[in-house]
């Protein structure tokens, strides 16, 4: 493949697997590739290993190692634990979520609902912030779980966790958080935040794609999803993955020793290239609650022109960000998050969403800060929506 290097701002998408964590995995591939299960030492081994990896993602959310279980990926994590509260409380028919969760949450309890479930979504104001309110009236008894994102992926909006889950506790409701997000970037401690079950994912944070973990907080009721083998306690079955669990762990402990720093130094980069894009160029607005934010995300709306054709325009220079709508059958679909929030039709697609990591750069922002400007300004010249191009009567 020939692809030139990017200038990535979409790592809320994916991120590059550190070398740290790259050397960490590589000897589980050809010299210990065992199965953690057998009676040989060689395999055996390899059990401890993964027992260290474990420790690894513990840590870095204060949890007990035994809390722990290993998945293929934060979808898996979000399925997993929604199912498990309903099949663990199968009195209970009413699942709460938000309207702005990822997928994995939304389209499980779409599935739920198919089946006879009474789902309630929690509405978010115009700066993405959560209708507490709403909330609170939507709780009574026959509630299975509440599943609310620590932070969301596309405005980078940290969601209220602490007030919800002590609130959830107090009544005895379940509570599920995606942290997917958050992991690395916001500190987590589950020995000071109540909630029941907890999701990770691998590919946010410098690990490879296809590896996650969900925490369970012990004593919770819980049932597997996977069923077959008695791997990760009876919890997961399947062969556990082991080079990308030793990648999770090393990605975990790095993300653990270093967040101070990492989140000062990329919500700088991030805050200067806001600040210029906002400042260069006109009619421009940032999606999203700034003061409770993630340190790495921006999502800015140019206004009048189509985000796809920034990100066209943009990907010429090498420069990798996201847009607000997706191309869903051939039409572009607005993002479900801005139109929760009510953001205006011509905002919600020029959207554009950067999330930054520890490998961007200063150079990389002043890049896009002078390549970005005359593109936004050629396409309001060529946009109907625009302004300027209103026809004068
Ligand atoms: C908030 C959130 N939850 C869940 C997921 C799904 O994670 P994975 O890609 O590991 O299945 C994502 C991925 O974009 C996400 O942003």
């Amino acid at each position: 493949m020939n692809i030139m290097k990017p200038l990535y701002l979409d790592n809320n998408a994916t991120t590059c697997v550190a070398p740290e964590v790259l050397d960490a995995m590589l000897p589980f591939f050809q010299e210990f590739y065992g199965n953690p299960s057998s009676m040989h030492t060689f395999g055996g081994q390899l059990h401890r290993r993964v027992e260290d990896a474990r420790a690894q993602v513990a840590a870095i959310i204060g949890a007990d190692p035994e809390e722990i279980i290993f998945t293929s990926c934060g979808s898996e994590s979000d399925n997993t634990a929604l199912m498990s509260a309903v099949e663990s409380f199968p009195a209970k028919k009413h699942v709460i979520t938000t309207r702005v969760e990822h997928p994995a949450v939304l389209n499980f309890a779409k599935h739920l609902a198919r089946k006879g479930y009474k789902i309630t979504y929690i509405p978010v104001d115009s700066l993405g912030r959560l209708d507490m309110d709403f909330f609170k009236k939507s709780l009574d008894d026959n509630v299975a779980i509440v599943s609310v994102m620590h932070a969301n992926n596309e405005t980078g909006v940290v969601f209220p966790i602490e007030e919800i889950a002590a609130m959830l506790r107090q009544r005895g409701i379940l509570f599920h958080t995606d942290a997917v997000q958050t992991l690395g970037k916001v500190p987590i401690n589950v020995k000071e935040l109540p909630v029941d079950m907890l999701s990770l994912s691998g590919h946010k944070l410098h690990a490879p794609k296809g590896i996650g973990a969900l925490y369970v907080r012990k004593g919770t009721r819980f049932n597997p999803y996977l069923i077959g083998g008695h791997q990760e306690r009876g919890r997961r079955a399947g062969t556990e993955n082991v080079p990308y669990i030793i990648a999770l762990g090393k990605a975990c402990e790095i993300a653990r020793e270093n967040i101070a720093q990492e989140t000062a130094y990329v919500s700088k980069l991030r805050d200067r290239l806001e600040k210029e894009l906002m400042a260069r160029c006109p009619d421009t607005r940032i999606n999203g609650d700034t003061v409770s934010r993630l340190p790495n995300t921006t999502n800015i709306s140019f206004e009048y022109i189509e985000g796809e054709a920034i990100l066209l325009r943009i990907d010429r220079h090498g420069i990798c960000a996201s847009s607000g709508s997706a191309c869903t059958s051939g039409a572009l679909e607005p993002s479900h998050v801005l139109r929760a929030m009510g953001v205006p039709f011509t905002a919600i697609h020029g959207s554009i969403r950067f999330s930054l990591s520890r490998y961007n750069t200063d150079e990389e922002i002043d890049k896009v800060i002078e390549v970005m400007p005359p593109i936004i300004k050629e396409l309001r010249s060529l946009s109907p929506f625009s302004r300027d191009n209103f026809p004068k009567c």
